[in-house]
């Protein structure tokens, strides 16, 4: 079984949690399953066709996906995911550890909502099959460092959605 991991990051918190998610996905196929982690910089237009399972996360920008994200996700021709099995994911802030001022403005936020669920319905228009919720995954301030906790979340995340 063939999965691809695909991500964005800025401020390399995204990528943690990718790199937590392949390993997580090693440990549910097997050493000798073919399991990449690439920036989505990085990914060949070909190498997405031949892929069984899709694993594709960014970080939240604007309650969208970061803007890299957003144009491959619109760049993939309709089809090229017919019937392959993905999953999505997203890094964002607590909206709810916000205090003062600032809460308020979180809340509305909140309400606009994350990247992880629109890279699903993304996906989905290009023929993916989703095979888990959308997750989200929190960092603390814009730059991080991720919430503790987050990378083994993700790492079972990954695990189980596989299994
Ligand atoms: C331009 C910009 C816009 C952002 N907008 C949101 C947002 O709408 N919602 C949110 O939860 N976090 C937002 N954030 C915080 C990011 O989610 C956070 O920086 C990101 O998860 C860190 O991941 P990275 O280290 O991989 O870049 C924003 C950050 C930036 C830089």
């Amino acid at each position: 079984m063939n999965a691809l991991v695909i991500y964005d990051s800025l401020y390399g918190n995204t990528e943690k949690i990718a790199r937590a998610i392949g390993n997580g996905l090693v440990a549910a196929l097997g050493d000798d399953e073919n399991v990449a982690v690439v920036p989505v910089g990085e990914v060949e237009a070909d190498r997405l066709a031949t892929q069984d399972l899709l694993v594709v996360g960014a970080p939240t920008h604007g309650s969208r996906p970061s803007p890299p994200m957003h144009e491959f996700l619109a760049s993939i021709p309709d089809n090229t995911l017919a019937g392959m099995k993905a999953i999505a994911f997203d890094t964002r802030t607590d909206m709810k550890e916000l205090t003062g001022f600032v809460r308020l403005f979180g809340g509305i936020m909140d309400r606009m909502g994350y990247a992880a669920p629109k890279i699903a319905s993304s996906l989905e228009k290009k023929g993916a099959r989703m095979i888990s919720s959308p997750e989200g995954f929190i960092v603390l301030g814009t730059e991080g460092p991720l919430r503790e906790g987050e990378l083994e979340r993700a790492a079972s995340w990954a695990r189980e959605t596989a299994a």
